[in-house]
Parts: C-alpha cells; sequence; structure tokens
C-alpha cells in the first residue's frame, strides 16, 4: 500500500536578512527540522509538529519570537501567535502579551481551554497563569543583538511608522501528517519600534495563519501590510481554487506587495503533501521536509 504523504515547512521570517546573517543562522532551521520531522515520519499529528517546531523557534535567541523578540517603543516585549487545525477549522491566538516564554502553546491553550479565537494583553497572560504557565520577566526574552537594534533605531530617530516599512520578522510553521490533517502556527515579537498594544498579523487568523482541510499558511513578514490583504487566506483560497502551493505562496506574496507597502513572505503545504514557499523580501529563513527529499535547507 502507497504511504500516506506527510510534509512539514518552516520559516524563521522574512525582511533585509543579509546573506551573512542567513548563513549563520541557516544550520539553526535544520535543526528544528532535525528534531521535528522525526515526530511527523513516527506519527505525531500536525498539531504537534506545527506547535513544536515553533517551540523551538520561540526558545532560539537568532529570532524574533520568544527569546530574542525585537523590543518595543518603550523597551517592552509583547508577543503574538496563532496555531489552527485545518482538519476542524479552528484556531486561536494571543496578542500583545508580555513574559510567556511559548506564546504558541498559549494560543493552544486559548483553542482548548476557552470558547475564544483571540486573547489579549495582560488578560492573556493571567490566562497563561492560570494555565499553570510561568511568567518571565522581559529581561529574560530580551537578547543584546536586538538591545543594541532598538537602541540604534532610537538614535536614528526611527518612528514606529519608519518600522512598519522597514521590517518584519516572524517564525512558523506548517505540517501535513499522516492521517492526512493540517495545521499552521506563527508566532512573534512583532515589529521593532512598535507602540505597546500593537497587534500584529502573527496573532490574526486568515492574516499570518490559516489551515484548513486543503492546505495550511504561516506568513512573515510586516504584520501591517499582511493584515490589510489577509494573506493567508489569499494563500489558502489560491489552493482552493485549484493553484499549487507554490503557485498559491507566490500570488499571496504578490498581493501582498501589489497592493501594502513593506514585505512578506509565506509558507504552505496542501493535503497531498506538495510545499510552496515564496518572498518578496531580500531573504526567508526557511526549509522544509519530505520522505523523498529529506531535510532541506536552501543556502
Ligand atoms: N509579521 C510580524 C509582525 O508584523 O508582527
Amino acid at each position: 500500500m502507497a504511504q500516506r504523504p506527510i510534509a512539514l515547512a518552516v520559516q524563521g521570517g522574512a525582511g533585509p536578512i543579509s546573506l551573512e546573517s542567513y548563513k549563520r543562522n541557516r544550520p539553526a532551521i535544520g535543526e528544528i527540522l532535525g528534531k521535528t520531522a522525526p515526530m511527523l515520519v513516527d506519527g505525531a499529528s500536525a498539531m504537534q509538529v506545527v506547535e513544536e517546531a515553533v517551540r523551538l523557534f520561540e526558545k532560539h535567541p537568532s529570532f524574533n519570537a520568544g527569546v530574542g523578540s525585537s523590543l518595543r517603543y518603550d523597551g517592552s516585549v509583547q508577543l503574538d501567535a496563532t496555531i489552527m487545525d485545518g482538519s476542524t477549522v479552528m484556531g486561536a491566538g494571543v496578542g500583545a502579551v508580555s513574559g510567556v516564554l511559548y506564546p504558541v502553546t498559549l494560543a493552544r491553550y486559548v483553542l482548548e481551554r476557552t470558547p475564544h479565537v483571540l486573547m489579549v494583553g495582560e488578560w492573556a497572560a493571567q490566562f497563561a497563569r492560570e494555565c499553570g504557565m510561568e511568567l518571565v520577566a522581559d529581561e529574560e526574552l530580551i537578547v543584546p543583538e536586538r538591545r543594541r537594534l532598538w537602541e540604534r533605531k532610537l538614535a536614528a530617530k526611527e518612528t514606529p511608522e519608519d518600522q512598519v516599512l522597514s521590517s518584519g520578522g516572524t517564525v512558523g510553521a506548517v505540517a501535513l501528517d499522516v492521517e492526512g490533517k493540517l495545521a499552521a502556527a506563527t508566532s512573534t515579537g512583532g515589529l521593532v519600534l512598535s507602540l505597546q498594544g500593537r497587534v500584529g498579523d502573527s496573532a490574526i487568523l486568515g492574516a499570518g495563519t490559516y489551515a484548513d482541510a486543503h492546505s495550511a499558511v504561516s506568513c512573515t513578514g510586516v504584520g501591517e501590510s499582511i493584515m490589510r490583504v489577509l494573506m493567508a487566506k489569499v494563500c489558502a483560497d489560491a489552493v482552493v481554487n485549484g493553484m499549487s502551493p507554490q503557485e498559491a505562496a507566490e500570488l499571496s506574496v504578490r498581493v501582498q506587495g501589489d497592493n501594502t507597502p513593506g514585505t512578506s513572505g509565506a509558507i504552505v503545504v496542501d493535503n497531498r503533501g506538495a510545499l510552496g514557499l515564496a518572498y518578496n523580501s531580500e531573504n526567508m529563513y526557511r526549509g522544509y521536509f519530505t520522505p523523498a527529499e529529506g531535510v532541506v535547507v536552501p543556502e
């Protein structure tokens, strides 16, 4: 009997990523895939695998999520995340929450333990406490490189508006499991210098994250631009309408770039295990796994 297809793709952010940074952080993408692809092979659900992949990114100091998050204008850290199960078309997110090392897991708790789709701010942090998550101080999420970037940008008198146009980074994962179920998850520390209380696309289903019976999508880039075109839903609907995941990823990036400022990227997997990865920025940290190709992290 033919093996049922499985597939996994991850992204660690798109934007003005130099070749040097890409090369430096490329091994981490391979390590994250190296830990999560075997889970998929061993029969873990797509939801388990995308959550674990995003948690590994959140723990890694080089990516803008969890530890390593961007600093807001006032120097604080506020996080957004979503997770979505394509088999039920159920998902949930958290926005502008502080002190949570694994926001993707908090998003999963919102999905599984509340009737809600989005919880924000101090109330989301309170909910994290009620779920038994240990809250950490901002200092534990801030790495020196991000603090230096924030200081440089403040000194250059950049405003939140400048930032909206120039950067954006998230982490995310999409997977198809052996049961034929799809899932997507996305997490971010948001935009450096953004105002407190700002919520980006990574907290919004249909914008940064989407999954249904046909595909699962995770987007990265400038949240304000992604939200205004509902980029993940554009990508997912293109798959429903017959596009391949690669065509759909390219279309969604084009729709963003043609209609809103800033840059973006998308990863997508469909229910046959085909993958799409596209971006219109300088670069995107990315990689994928299929049984035929193994773990692939582009040079
Ligand atoms: N895409 C991440 C953000 O804009 O918050």
